[in-house]
């Protein structure tokens, strides 16, 4: 493999014929998740955004934060990611690096700024890297995208590639259904992905594609493949945190399991604080100076 950035195990950390604890890793690299890889251990990624949420997550254990251009969805309120400029990226990113101990940082390269010109890619990447202390990239796209990957790469800076729906390309798509079900579509998702693994990217998430595909990519690869709606057969899991939180109500794609129902929770709370607020109950005796 070409530009190749993993420690060898025998130079690793955590590495030994021993199975390691990576949960007690204190700060999750690049060479954790190789390792994790070749020890079967699964990832676990989510999607973060904001100092807050970073915190739990990064405290709840996860091995990877991703700062998702998701941002413009659900932070912002947009119908596609593709609004989403750099500067509000490094924004999100900051405030996550802010918040963390112990996961990796990665952060997605937002529409416009890396297709088409390597060096603008760099640039953009540059910026994330400097301003926001992120530790990775993340940008969409296979062999379209090849001198851009190549050109961050040489600067040393980590990239995680992403292929099968690819939502900056939803306007070619059309539709947010399942990618790669025929055949030719599928036999170019394989061929990108072991591209990406030549050139040297750390890590691909494969997005809402067969999981019969999902594995064979996993298998094929030696770099880590975490899946969104990719199946169980990859090295790891991504969701966007509002969605498996239940803050997002009315997303309800096949591949998406809520750990909880936070909209409702939320809404509850809040609809108890204004009557009590109404009602003359908040603020009591003890709730005042
Ligand atoms: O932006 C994002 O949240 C993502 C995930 C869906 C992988 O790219």
């Amino acid at each position: 493999m070409q530009n190749m950035v993993y420690l060898s195990p025998e130079k690793s950390s955590v590495m030994s014929s021993a199975q390691p604890d990576f949960n007690k890793v204190k700060r999750v690299t690049v060479h954790t998740l190789q390792e994790m890889k070749e020890h079967g251990v699964k990832i676990s990624m989510l999607t973060a955004y904001d100092f807050s949420m970073a915190r739990i997550l990064d405290d709840a254990g996860v091995d990877v934060l991703l700062v998702g251009d998701s941002a413009s969805n659900v932070m912002a309120g947009h119908e596609t990611t593709l609004p989403i400029t750099l500067d509000q990226m490094i924004y999100h990113a900051a405030s996550v690096v802010r918040a963390i101990d112990r996961c990796l940082v990665v952060v997605d390269l937002p529409f416009g700024s890396y297709q088409g010109n390597s060096k603008v890619a760099l640039d953009s990447t540059i910026r994330i890297m400097k301003e926001s202390g992120a530790h990775a990239v993340k940008l969409e796209g296979g062999r379209e995208v090849k001198e851009s990957i190549e050109r961050i790469l040489s600067a040393g800076i980590p990239v995680m590639g992403h292929l099968g729906l690819t939502p900056q390309s939803i306007y070619k798509f059309g539709t947010y259904t399942v990618r790669a079900t025929e055949e030719m579509e599928a036999q170019k998702l394989y061929e990108d992905a072991q591209l990406l693994e030549q050139l040297g990217c750390f890590s691909l998430v494969l997005e809402k594609i067969p999981a019969s595909l999902g594995e064979k990519v996993a298998a094929k690869l030696h770099i880590p493949v975490i899946g969104i709606g990719a199946g169980g057969g990859v090295d790891g899991q991504v969701l966007v945190m509002h969605d498996m939180l239940g803050i997002t109500k009315e997303f309800k794609p096949r591949f998406l399991r809520r750990y909880l129902n936070l909209y409702d929770d939320i809404k509850k709370g809040v609809s108890q604080y204004i009557a009590d607020v109404k009602s003359n109950d908040f603020p009591n005796d003890m709730e005042e100076y």
